[in-house]
């Protein structure tokens, strides 16, 4: 019989157990690389010291104004409004077509909206705000009104939240120089409007001093440029005759 060498059989089992280690290690080589997506690009904003009437957020060169709140329906509504700024000679110049769809972005109390639902009567006005409170608001004047074809819509503070390619056209009013993500707002209503959509911007005219608005909360043709055509919309035109605005026209190519 083969006899057994204590030596040799506890330098076997030695062996045994360190092979079995080996086995059993988690390997510590790096993990295989995952495969990369592309980073969708992030818009540089820029900060500054908050103004009075800013948000600290600057965006190709200008600090974005303070959203004006509800309580600030009364303004909007004001008696003297028609006076001051003309609002039935800017509806006029849109030259819609009746049945044309239209979100009036930033709508408030639904000033512009509920002037323009008679204008497109086979058409609708999509009146979209980010305050519910302005869209209670646009709920009572609808059924006070009668006005079935204004729409009161939630949007987001960085998107119109509309499906793609459902507008002929966007308004405006006072309201994008507010816009606390004004690339996400301009990207997302690009994907709304059908092609060659229509964005009609009326901005307090900031090239002039006369016009008794608050800096923030005006903008020159030359700014609105900058940010719409980066936006990848072309300048079609700023109809002139209005008392304070801008009237910008851009089309979605
Ligand atoms: C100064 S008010 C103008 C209201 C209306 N366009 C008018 O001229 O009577 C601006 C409105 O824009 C809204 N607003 C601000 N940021 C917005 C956004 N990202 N999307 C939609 N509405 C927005 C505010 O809630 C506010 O009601």
């Amino acid at each position: 019989m083969f006899r057994r060498n204590p030596a040799i059989t506890s330098l076997l089992l030695l062996a045994a157990t360190f092979g079995l280690y080996l086995w059993s290690k988690p390997s510590t080589a790096a993990p295989a690389p995952a495969p990369t997506v592309p980073p969708v690009a992030a818009p540089a904003y820029g900060s500054c010291a908050p103004s009075a009437d800013g948000i600290g957020r600057t965006w190709m060169g200008r600090e974005i104004a303070q959203v004006m709140g509800h309580p600030g329906i009364g303004w909007l509504e004001r008696d003297n409004r028609e006076k001051e700024e003309a609002p039935s000679k800017a509806i006029a110049l849109l030259e819609l077509a009746p049945d044309a769809v239209i979100a009036d972005i930033g709508a408030g109390s639904g000033y512009y909206s509920f002037r323009i639902a008679p204008k497109i009567p086979q058409g609708r006005v999509v009146a979209v705000d980010i305050q519910p409170e302005m869209l209670d608001f646009l709920k009572k004047e609808s059924a006070r009104l009668g006005m079935a074809n204004v729409q009161p819509h939630l949007g987001a503070i960085d998107g119109v939240k509309l499906p793609p390619a459902t507008l002929d056209a966007a308004l405006m009013v006072d309201a994008y120089h507010e816009f606390d993500h004004p690339v996400e707002m301009l990207a997302s209503l690009r994907s709304a409007l059908k092609p060659k959509g229509r964005i009609y911007v009326l901005e307090y005219r900031e090239e002039d001093t006369k016009v008794p608005i608050k800096p923030h909360h005006k903008m020159s043709e030359a700014q609105a440029r900058k940010e719409f055509e980066a936006a990848g919309f072309r300048f079609v035109v700023n109809k002139p005759g209005l008392p304070w605005q801008h009237l910008l026209i851009f089309e979605n190519p």
